[in-house]
């Protein structure tokens, strides 16, 4: 796979535990009783999916999503925050969620949460611990870089340094970061996921990157006969539950 960041390495090996773990866990009994609710553009949410306020059988209170204004279907993934639903794929269990943070058309937006990339029943791998998405890394450079990798923000997005008040130059790089991919007098300041790929070294714009961020990014849904039933609600790590909040996460 390559040398990727510590921190989505570490990710990796934690999924691929975890998929191990639940194919061994599996019982398939869903209490699949046909509800169906909708909000704004999404008209289709069913089992195990419910609205807050759907009465109790319609779904499973892991997948519980709120919908405000009428218009706004909203997931929350406590610590993260929430994230607006897109769409929900049944059949191959994706959904598409875009951070609240970011506006249309207005490429200066930036993201309010740090990407969700675990939280039961939600994950960002597939089965095999591939992102579903392209991650976008945004690099701060003390010196301008030149780079066929990177992406220029300006003037878009200029993220300074936060303790000393000098001139930085920002970037994206779109896609996995090898060793080598972090310039010198460079750092990696956030992450985000999108649903886009291209070849290193293709020509594209800080907007189309932005437009791409606001079209979403795709999360792994598990239906719950694929939790392991003891931990629902809870990671789940080599036949133990935890609660949500892991130091480091
Ligand atoms: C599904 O849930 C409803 C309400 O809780 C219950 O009445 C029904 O018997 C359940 N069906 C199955 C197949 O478990
Ligand atoms: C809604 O989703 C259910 C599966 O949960 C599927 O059986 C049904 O055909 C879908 N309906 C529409 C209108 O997409
Ligand atoms: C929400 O929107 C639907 C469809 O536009 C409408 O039928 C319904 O009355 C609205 N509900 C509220 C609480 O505004
Ligand atoms: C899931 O299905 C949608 C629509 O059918 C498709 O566009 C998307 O590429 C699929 N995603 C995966 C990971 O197969
Ligand atoms: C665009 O986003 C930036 C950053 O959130 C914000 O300061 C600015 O007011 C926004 N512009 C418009 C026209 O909404
Ligand atoms: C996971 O994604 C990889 C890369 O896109 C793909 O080769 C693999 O078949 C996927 N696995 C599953 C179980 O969907
Ligand atoms: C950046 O690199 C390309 C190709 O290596 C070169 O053509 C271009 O002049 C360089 N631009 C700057 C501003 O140095
Ligand atoms: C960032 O630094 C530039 C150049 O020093 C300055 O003009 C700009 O106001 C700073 N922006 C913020 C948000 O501090
Ligand atoms: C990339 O595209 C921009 C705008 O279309 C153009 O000005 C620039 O010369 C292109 N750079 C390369 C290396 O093709």
């Amino acid at each position: 796979m390559g040398s990727r960041f510590l921190a989505l390495s570490r990710w990796v090996l934690i999924v691929a535990l975890r998929v191990g773990l639940s194919s061994e866990t599996c019982n398939a009994k869903d209490n699949s009783t046909k509800c169906t609710s909708s909000c704004g553009n999404i008209h289709n949410i069913s089992y195990p999916f419910q609205l807050k306020h759907d009465p109790k059988h319609c779904g499973n209170v892991m997948y519980t999503l709120s919908c405000e204004n009428n218009i706004t279907l909203v997931v929350d993934l406590p610590p993260s925050g929430k994230y607006y639903v897109q769409a929900i794929n049944y059949h191959n269990q994706t959904i598409r969620l875009v951070d609240p943070g970011l506006q249309n058309n207005n490429c200066s937006s930036m993201h309010q949460n740090f990407p969700p990339f675990l939280r039961d029943p939600y994950s960002a791998y597939n089965m095999s611990g591939y992102l579903l998405s392209t991650p976008v890394f945004y690099i701060k450079c003390s010196n301008p870089v030149n780079s066929s990798l990177y992406v220029d923000t300006a003037p878009c997005l200029h993220i300074n340094a936060s303790l000393v008040q000098q001139k930085t130059y920002s970037y994206v790089k779109v896609g996995v970061m090898e060793v080598g991919d972090l310039n010198e007098g460079c750092s990696a300041e956030w992450l985000a996921l999108a649903l886009l790929s291209y070849p290193n070294g293709h020509n594209t714009s800080y907007e189309s990157v932005h437009s791409a961020l606001m079209y979403g990014f795709d999360l792994r849904v598990y239906w719950p006969d694929e939790i392991a039933p003891i931990c629902q609600g809870q990671w789940s790590y080599n036949l133990k539950c935890f609660p949500h909040t892991i130091p480091g996460t």
